[in-house]
């Protein structure tokens, strides 16, 4: 029998993926799910031929050089990889994977909850509710902001933004988008299409946030588009907290500059700005958009299977690198 190609895991996955990475690996597993250290992650990676990561975990230039020869793939537990330096992995002969379409879904599940959620004041909701302050009900109590036939303008047409724009459809919102280049026809499904985002941006009840983070996305949402927007719209964001300028929307939605935010990624994410925290026109959730049992099951898959395929000689089906 060929021996088994020797894995770090850096962090503990569902039990179905770690089964299967029992089965064909000689994995050095993290079952207490620690938090490593780049100095660990160096340390632990001697002697590996692969490394199955978390965006967790950073991979910048520096941390590439100095993993051992061993290694000769890495592969995310993520569909983001801005956590790991892909050009210097290239330069280093590492392979680099990813898991996109198996979390499309339920991260498009969590934009809607953030739009309903920030639109009609759930977090004000539950706060009453659970803390015993709801005396009553009358005509004018905790009046949100429909969802449905309003306008929605998606920042990023990948797979997670036309899956929210295939939900948005059923609320009958009328949908515009912002990408750097524009769908097909067949992708597009009537949705107006922007080449410019500042166009987009003054016609919209609702900003869904679907980008990747790169150079080019770091503070999109800054003063000067915030104020491109109508006061009543109200920002929503499942893709990273960097895209958004927290100096600027926190100020704007204190101000009554911007009307809401539904956010479940934040910028230094878990150690959010606190600003956000005492303002309650804010639908908070901790980076959950793919986090169901189906969903994470699948993203552990997908990461074995480029794994294995690596391995086996064959090419990887989500190499990024
Ligand atoms: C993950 C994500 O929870 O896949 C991504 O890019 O943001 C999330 O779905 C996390 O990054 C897993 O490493």
């Amino acid at each position: 029998m060929p021996t088994k190609p020797s894995i770090l895991v850096t962090r503990k996955l569902p039990d179905n993926v770690i089964a299967r990475i029992q089965r064909d690996y000689d994995a050095k597993l993290n079952l207490e799910d620690k938090l490593y250290d780049p100095e660990t992650v160096i340390r632990l990676a001697s002697g590996c031929a692969g490394i199955l990561t978390c965006s967790t975990e950073k991979f910048p230039a520096g941390q590439i050089e100095r993993l051992p020869a061993s290694v000769k793939i890495i592969a995310t537990f993520s569909v983001g990889y801005e956590h790991i330096d892909v050009a210097a992995a290239k330069a280093r002969g590492i392979v680099v994977t990813n898991t996109p379409d198996v979390l499309t879904d339920s991260t498009a599940d969590i934009a809607l909850l953030l739009m309903l959620g920030a639109a009609r004041r759930a977090y004000e909701g539950e706060r009453l509710v659970r803390t015993r302050q709801w005396k009553s009900w009358a005509p004018t109590f905790m009046l949100g902001t429909d969802v449905t036939r309003k306008t929605l303008g998606i920042f990023g047409m990948g797979r997670i933004g036309q899956a929210v724009a295939k939900r948005a459809r059923g609320f009958d919102m009328e949908i515009h988008y912002s990408n750097r280049r524009r769908l097909p026809p067949e992708q597009e499904q009537g949705a107006i299409f922007h080449a410019d985002p500042d166009t987009m941006l003054p016609l919209i009840d609702f900003l869904s946030i679907n980008a990747p983070s790169t150079p080019d996305t770091v503070h999109w949402l800054d003063a000067r588009r915030i104020g491109l927007m109508k006061k009543t719209a109200i920002v929503v964001n499942t893709a990273r907290g960097n895209i958004v300028d927290d100096a600027a929307l926190i100020p704007a939605l204190r101000d009554g500059r911007i009307r809401a935010a539904g956010l479940d990624v934040f910028e230094g994410e878990p150690n959010l700005n606190p600003a956000y925290l005492s303002l309650d026109n804010t639908f908070l959730l901790p980076h959950i958009g793919s986090a169901t049992d189906g969903t994470r099951d699948a993203m552990g898959f997908r990461a074995v299977d480029n794994l294995d395929a690596f391995f086996a000689g064959r090419e990887p089906p989500d190499r990024l690198a």
